[in-house]
């Protein structure tokens, strides 16, 4: 883990309310992990504490973030020019461990595509993505995805099945029996819930990124924990002993 100066090259408008930043980094992040994450620093004098963003691309000196605008960091973040300097803390926590030999489903829920995406590059075409979205403009952010199956929903019924992302999985999961599926989320905390409750019978293998609100994103400050099945060390650190975690380990 490093705290590295780096350089805004570019921060252009993906569709809807998604940009793609992406940053010249003074030296390499070293071997990254999909899954893990970065604090990268806003560049506005008001905003002190730094924004935790999952990898979404990581080549010698380039990084690659994709991020939603949702609040005054973000906002302050898409007006950031070409030049600018940031710090960029990482990589930051524990990522996906894809098992050997098992038949990778990928599912995404909105944003939660760029947590997602660099496993996705690994597995290749190994992996089924099932991506959820409000609608057509946010499923274009896996447009840029080569060589892997995608099993598309929206909300608003522009595309692909009509519903939640966990029920078009639903319909389809009884295609992976025999085949030693294992599952790989990221997405709103009520996605991973309905996964849950539709993986629960068979206890297919899950292992889901959760988010929670970060301060220092090095596991000090213990203001990223969740509640876990551990029942002597139940409070665990997002940042820390996360953000990938079993499914089943998680109070969800
Ligand atoms: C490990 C991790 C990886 C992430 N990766 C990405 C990513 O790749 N792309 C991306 O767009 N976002 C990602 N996020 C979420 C991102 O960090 C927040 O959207 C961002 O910090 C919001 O900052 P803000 O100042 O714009 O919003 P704020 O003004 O702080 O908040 C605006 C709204 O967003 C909600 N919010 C803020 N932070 C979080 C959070 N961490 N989790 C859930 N809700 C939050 C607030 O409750 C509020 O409703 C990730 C979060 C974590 C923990
Ligand atoms: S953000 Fe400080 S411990 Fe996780």
């Amino acid at each position: 883990m490093n705290d590295i100066p780096a350089k805004i090259t570019g921060n252009d408008r993906v569709t809807g309310g998604y940009r793609r930043l992406t940053v010249r980094l003074e030296r390499p992040l070293g071997r990254v992990s999909p899954g893990q994450f970065v604090m990268l620093e806003v560049p506005d004098r008001d905003i002190f504490l730094r924004r935790p963003f999952s990898i979404y691309g990581s080549r010698g000196r380039t990084l690659t973030i994709v991020y939603r605008v949702v609040g005054k960091g973000t906002d302050a973040l898409s007006a950031a020019a070409r030049g600018t300097s940031l710090m960029v803390l990482g990589p930051l926590g524990r990522g996906f461990a894809p098992g050997r030999g098992k038949t990778p489903i990928v599912v995404a829920g909105g944003i939660g595509y760029a947590g997602i995406r660099m496993l996705l590059r690994r597995l290749g075409g190994r992996a089924t993505l099932f991506f959820g979205a409000a609608g057509e403009e946010e499923l274009r952010l896996a447009e840029d995805l080569e060589g892997t199956k995608i099993f598309a929903s929206t909300m608003d019924g522009t595309r692909g099945f009509a519903g939640d992302v966990v029920s078009l999985l639903g319909q389809r999961l009884g295609e992976w029996r025999g085949k030693d599926p294992e599952v790989f989320a990221c997405g709103p905390s009520g996605m991973l819930k309905s996964l849950k409750a539709l993986l629960e019978p068979d206890r297919i293998p899950c292992q889901v990124s959760v988010e929670e609100r970060m301060a220092c994103g090095m596991g000090l400050c213990f203001g990223c924990v969740i509640a876990t099945r551990d029942e002597t060390n139940p409070y665990k650190r997002v940042c820390k002993e996360g953000p990938v975690f079993s499914l089943w380990d998680l109070s969800l």
